[in-house]
């Protein structure tokens, strides 16, 4: 039987997302908890460990995971950086909801970092699982040759910079009010706010386990299509989900006026793009075969998600 990206496509769908996810996010859950025990002075590492710990999916730690393993990398390889990618997705949120930003009292359907810790305390968790996120890689990887680590580092400090999540997220608070936010501007704020991290989640897992030129651009863009369909629904859940479902408020978007994909192409076109790019991102990865499924269907998942 000649098998095509279609066949595989189908298969993919057919795939236990569920229980995938829940092997790795245990997983996840496992090492996260031993990368921070409570020490002196413990008041900053209960708040890192409470937004840490408030529920979030894992799919960034995840799709490092999957990704390694892809490119036939052990779990052991990847475990740390995709731990450190955790952390800083956590980092970014906990700054995000900070007054001086979105100014957000709930998060994951619990009260914000700096609700509960004070804002200062909240500025310095931040801080300090951006820092302990790199020490963790490089103190904690084993078996992984070091010109490869030097790369997942550097790949994972573009992301986080002004070249990757600050850059868009300060092209993002510019825009807070302005009525005429272009379609290129919007993007740019998407495919550097959301999509940066998601692509080096993708990207370092097939680094670390030793990929091809071509393998790891290939992965950079199926990354980058999901990461911006995985920001269109988030748009489109803000409309149309429930604050309980979401875990956090909703409408918000609506009430500060922000430009959204909904707002800029319309409820209909937007979840048009959404699927559209959930289709190219598993063409991009369907030639890896059977070992490609865990991806294939975290693309699907992103525009079946509701929350
Ligand atoms: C949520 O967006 C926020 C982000 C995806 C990241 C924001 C980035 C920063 C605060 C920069 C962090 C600094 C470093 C060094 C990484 P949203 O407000 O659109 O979504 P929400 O409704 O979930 O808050
Ligand atoms: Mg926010």
């Amino acid at each position: 039987m000649v098998v095509t990206g279609q066949t595989h496509s189908n298969q993919a769908s057919q795939f236990d997302l569920k229980g995938y996810l829940a092997v790795r996010q245990q997983q996840v859950e496992t090492a996260l908890d031993r990368a921070f025990p409570v020490v002196y002075p413990d008041k900053i590492y209960e708040a890192m460990r409470y937004s840490l710990f408030a529920g979030g999916k894992r799919l960034r730690p995840v799709l490092c995971l999957a990704t390694c393993d892809l490119l036939g990398g052990t779990t052991d390889m990847a475990m740390p950086t995709a731990c450190a990618l955790e952390m800083i997705h956590t980092m970014s949120l906990i700054h995000d909801d900070l007054p001086a930003m979105d100014n957000d009292d709930y998060r994951r359907g619990k009260l914000t970092n700096h609700k509960v810790f004070g804002e200062a305390v909240a500025i310095l968790a931040g801080d300090g699982l951006l820092a302990y996120a790199f020490e963790h890689i490089v103190e904690e990887t084993k078996n992984v040759p070091s010109d490869r680590l030097i790369k997942v580092v550097s790949r994972l400090g573009r992301a986080v910079g002004a070249a990757g999540l600050v850059g868009g997220q300060v092209v993002d608070l510019d825009c807070e009010g302005k009525k005429d936010v272009s379609l290129d501007t919007l993007n740019f704020i998407h495919t550097h706010k959301t999509a940066a991290l998601l692509e080096a989640s993708v990207v370092s897992g097939g680094i670390l386990a030793g990929g091809s030129d071509s393998d790891i651009q290939r992965l950079s863009r199926y990354a980058q299509a999901i990461g911006l369909a995985f920001q269109i629904v988030d748009d489109l859940l803000d409309i149309t989900s429930t604050q309980e479902e979401l875990g956090k408020s909703i409408g918000k978007d609506m009430n500060v006026e922000k430009a959204t994909y909904p707002r800029l192409l319309g409820m209909e076109e937007s979840r048009r793009q959404a699927e559209q790019l959930v289709e190219s991102a598993k063409a991009e990865v369907a030639g890896f075969g059977e070992v490609a499924f865990p991806l294939m269907a975290i693309a699907e998942y992103i525009t079946a998600r509701k929350n």
